[in-house]
């Protein structure tokens, strides 16, 4: 008895405790992050176990100023005690006290899954405050040293040194700069970031980063070097050689707290006494690359002692100091290193080095030769026809490195205050023969944790995934842009819009949307109008397009859905509300909104237009006034979300006019759109513009309009993420995948079949015969197109969002297996854990593997002929297995046989006269009503039947 006792208490007492154990302790998105700038930051966490059914019933979060504080339970600085709530996801403080400014504070929480007994304590994690703008005493000191400023002058560098008169506890850096700014102290790089301070509407908020610099610094002199680049502040930036965006003058700020063991505290800033010189890199531009001469490079000039006699003193410049704003989105730093596949001479004789894979960063090079031997590095997305280096879609950005040895032994580069896009770089002077080991690509991106996975059956979509996962890396530097390599590279408002939904299956894109969308806010105009691009560098009248301005609304609502942040609907709540309301009063009074220019469906395919009444081309107007409606709804939603009742009222009726002033204008009697293209059909469709009654012909058309194209889509940027989402919502899911698997133009797989590693800005980019797209608009890495992304995960792996229970914390397991595919996986790492849609279709048995994480639920649709079977879990991992010809033959034999049996019986109980008559007509009406359907069904199944198990 006792053996059995002490076995199952051995058995169950872990359990208990390890189901509700917690970890992935998250402050504000981040782990452990060094600047806060909310007032309130918000916790989340999550449960170990991999358990069945576990749901948090309870948790206390506790906080102190010191971790042993913390973890005696004492001296705490907020205990919220024992709240009963199953929210595990960014809970805000709510304490009384208001956290101060530069402090660390430390934190834990525990979780009751059971009613009486808490479970462990997590581990300690900690946030740190950032400074408010009064803690700044810092001054803003620029080189003044002679520039020429119409084109790249030198970097210019700062340094000052500093006296540290006791034994150090913890020191921090503060800083930022006007350009972009490299921070060295005692001859150390400080962190790992790259392109700081960020780019943001610099005018309006500038971030600043802090650093924990408590190594780098010693009792006695220490010394402290800047370096500053041009970058999107003062850099080339948009066409037409256009600079000095932000400003002429480079500058920095920077200030240093030390605090000694004694408790007593130091500051060193930035001010008149730092002088300034320039060294090695003599031009350094974001479009055009960096030149840089080894012999030129200041050796020690961030070491204490560095004799600074020939630098000149800097100026003190007065700038604004309350814009500045804690680091919000992840750095941007080195993520992967890739090795070169091939190095080859062209047809023209040019040596290449193929890295296999278009990417965006830059080349590491090591070389040794004589000193002042210039190796040159030409970056291209792809090579012309004939084999040769292209550069002509790069348009005026030369994307060019040089570097000059300084000839003392092997000599590595890297640059500082650039990227570039590409797959192939052409090498000229390298000293000797260049081999592999002397080119490494780097790769750098915002660093986003990766969270998504697609993969299935098909080699084809898979390499699709790998392309639109490789889009998203390289235009996700520090802001969302439209390509990484030409004179562009710019926060495209429509561009984000359009992928925001696939960009958060792949990655944690929380953080770094909350910055963008800080900024979209910010460069709204007064009058509600968003801009093309955020940030706004444009003309002050490029603002307003439909479909781009929109991502003001639509990016909030997509963050809030799928990490369930309603704090991000609050703050965006005034501009989302501008932008409805811009178009509005717009529309004037017959809620029919045509007043500013708009993009339409961008790169639409517009080869044969107009064909048998067939056509690609959608009204621009059309256009606006389904985004119109569609920002509408989801501010109505977003209203309803953050308890605003009156805006719910007034917008809603407000979208009522707005679709009916779209049926009185586009939409004939019977249903029929004005413009018979794809993207008006799915506009309509998507935003529910049209009335339920002629929803189904509608989508009739969508089909036709498909099949006319031989199965081709003809949509732009606007309609191309809506497509096949619309055709699975209507019952197409064939012709979704009619269209997902077709391999000629126009189609997704087109590009992967014609060897793309990243997804193409035209779906031609490189025509069949190998002739290149309009080279004034041709990027090979832009991942509007990506879009389809999100319908992959979506409704092949089957992993959804349950929008009344949004953030995964109840999801939807929905996969549709179609078209051939035997086998397809989706996994996601959402804010609770991993959740996971797993199946194959493996000797006539179709399984399906589930994951659902602790804390949430799911709903999973089990896929078969006629009604999906539903079945409602909790967390833990589940398998499902049935027969899938079977379960679809034996549905269809009921149907027959039903259908037999009425026809039978309609013969035998009525007399024969009437039979007679009778027999011909129900027979008639009943297989017209039945058994041709189920005939035309059947046909299909066996199509597709066969297609599964081709
Ligand atoms: C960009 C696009 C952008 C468009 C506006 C282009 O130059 O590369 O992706 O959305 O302009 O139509």
């Amino acid at each position: 008895m006792a053996r059995i006792l002490t076995t199952l208490l051995a058995g169950i007492f872990p359990l208990l405790v390890y189901s509700q154990a917690l970890s992935d302790l998250t402050c504000e998105y981040k782990v452990n992050p060094l600047g806060i700038g909310t007032e309130n930051p918000r916790f989340s966490w999550k449960f170990v176990s991999g358990g069945e059914n576990i749901t948090q019933k309870a948790f206390e979060i506790r906080i102190a100023r010191s971790e042993s504080d913390l973890s005696r339970g004492r001296n705490l600085f907020w205990n919220s005690g024992k709240i009963a709530s199953d929210q595990s996801v960014n809970i805000a403080y709510s304490g009384t006290g208001s956290l101060s400014s530069a402090t660390r504070y430390f934190w834990q929480v525990r979780a009751w899954t059971n009613e009486t007994k808490p479970g462990p304590w997590s581990s300690t994690a900690w946030f740190e405050t950032g400074l408010t703008p009064s803690d700044w005493s810092a001054e803003w000191i620029e080189p003044g040293l002679e520039e020429d400023i119409h084109n790249s002058p030198p970097s210019p560098m700062l340094r000052s040194e500093f006296e540290l008169k006791g034994k150090i506890l913890s020191a921090r850096l503060y800083i930022t700069a006007h350009g972009l700014y490299e921070a060295h102290i005692n001859g150390q790089r400080v962190g790992e970031d790259l392109f700081t301070p960020g780019w943001t509407s610099y005018n309006k908020r500038l971030q600043y980063q802090i650093y924990d610099i408590t190594p780098m610094l010693k009792q006695g002199n220490n010394a402290i070097g800047i370096t500053l680049g041009d970058g999107w502040y003062r850099g080339f930036l948009v066409w037409q050689n256009h600079r000095n965006t932000y400003g002429e003058k480079l500058g920095a700020l920077a200030q240093i707290e030390v605090r000694y063991t004694n408790g007593k505290t130091v500051r060193f800033s930035t001010d008149n006494g730092w002088k300034t010189s320039t060294g090695a890199i003599l031009a350094s531009d974001i479009y055009n690359g960096e030149t840089y001469d080894a012999r030129e490079e200041k050796t020690g000039w961030s070491l204490p002692g560095y004799n600074d006699t020939n630098w000149k003193p800097v100026s003190v410049a007065i700038h604004p100091k309350n814009h500045l704003i804690a680091q919000v989105g992840p750095p941007v730093r080195r993520m992967e290193e890739i090795a070169p596949v091939s190095i080859f001479k062209t047809p023209k004789g040019e040596t290449v080095v193929d890295f296999g894979q278009n990417m965006v960063g830059w080349v590491k090079l090591t070389a040794a030769g004589q000193a002042g031997t210039r190796i040159t590095l030409y970056h291209a997305e792809v090579l012309d026809k004939e084999g040769n280096f292209y550069t002509d879609n790069l348009r005026a950005a030369t994307q060019k490195n040089e570097y000059i040895l300084k000839g003392n032994g092997t000599e590595t580069f890297e640059p500082h205050f650039t990227f570039q896009g590409f797959r192939y770089v052409k090498v000229e002077g390298f000293p000797g023969t260049i081999t592999k080991d002397n080119l490494t690509g780097v790769v750098i991106h915002s660093a986003m944790a990766p969270t998504g996975n697609f993969s299935c059956s098909d080699s084809l979509l898979n390499q699709l995934q790998h392309n639109i996962q490789w889009g998203q890396k390289g235009n996700f530097v520090d802001v969302p842009t439209d390509c990484p390599q030409r004179d562009e590279r710019l926060g495209w408002t429509g561009d984000a819009q359009v992928f925001a939904r696939t960009a958060a299956f792949n990655m944690d894109v929380a953080a770094f949307y909350t910055k963008w969308l800080g900024d979209v806010a910010a460069d709204q105009t007064p009058e509600g109008a968003v801009p093309y691009v955020i940030p706004q560098v444009l003309r002050a009248k490029d603002v307003g397009s439909a479909g781009w301005a929109d991502a003001a609304v639509i990016i909030p609502w997509t963050v809030y859905l799928t990490y369930g942040d309603i704090r991000i609907l609050e703050n965006q709540y005034p501009s989302m509300k501008a932008w409805v309301d811009f178009m509005a009063r717009g529309a004037g009074e017959d809620n029919l909104w045509d007043t500013v220019f708009t993009f339409g469906d961008w790169l639409f395919y517009s080869v044969q237009d107009d064909r048998d009444g067939t056509s690609a081309i959608t009204d621009k107007v059309l256009i606006k006034q389904a985004f119109f409606a569609y920002s509408t709804e989801l501010l109505i939603k977003t209203a309803a979300v953050i308890g605003k009742k009156e805006d719910v009222e007034k917008y809603s009726r407000l979208l009522t006019s707005v679709k009916e002033a779209f049926r009185r204008e586009f939409v004939t009697p019977s249903g029929r759109l004005v413009s018979n293209s794809q993207t008006a059909y799915v506009l309509a469709l998507n935003f529910d513009l049209l009335p339920e009654s002629q929803r189904a012909a509608a989508a009739k058309r969508l089909v036709d309009n498909i099949r006319s194209y031989k199965n081709h889509l003809t949509t732009g940027f606007l309609g191309t993420p809506y497509l096949c989402h619309v055709l699975s919502r209507f019952g197409y899911e064939d012709v979704a995948y009619d269209l997902l698997m077709q391999e000629t133009y126009p189609s997704w797989l087109y590009p992967v079949k014609m060897g793309a590693t990243t997804i193409w800005e035209r779906w031609d980019g490189i025509r069949p015969d190998g002739t290149f797209q309009n080279v004034g608009m041709n990027s090979f890495n832009h991942y509007a197109y990506g879009a389809i992304g999100d319908w992959m995960y979506q409704h092949i792996a089957g992993i959804q969002i349950d929008p009344n229970t949004p953030g995964y914390k109840k999801s939807v397991i929905r996969p549709r297996p179609g078209s051939g595919l035997t086998q397809a996986t989706g996994k996601l790492q959402t804010m609770y854990g991993e959740l996971s849609s797993s199946w194959k279709l493996e000797g006539g048995k179709f399984t399906l593997s589930v994951t659902i994480p602790p804390n949430t639920t799911a709903t999973v649709f089990l896929p078969k002929t006629g009604e999906e079977e539903k079945r409602e879990v909790g967390s833990g991992t589940y398998t499902f297995s049935y027969d899938w010809q079977y379960s679809r033959i034996l549905l269809l034999c009921t149907k027959i046989s039903f259908s037999w049996q009425l026809f039978f019986f309609w013969q035998t109980v009525v007399p024969l006269p009437k039979r007679k008559i009778l027999i011909t007509a129900t027979g008639v009406i009943t297989w017209a009503i039945r058994g041709v359907p189920i005939i035309l069904r059947s046909i299909r199944l066996l199509l597709t039947m066969s297609a599964s198990f081709r």
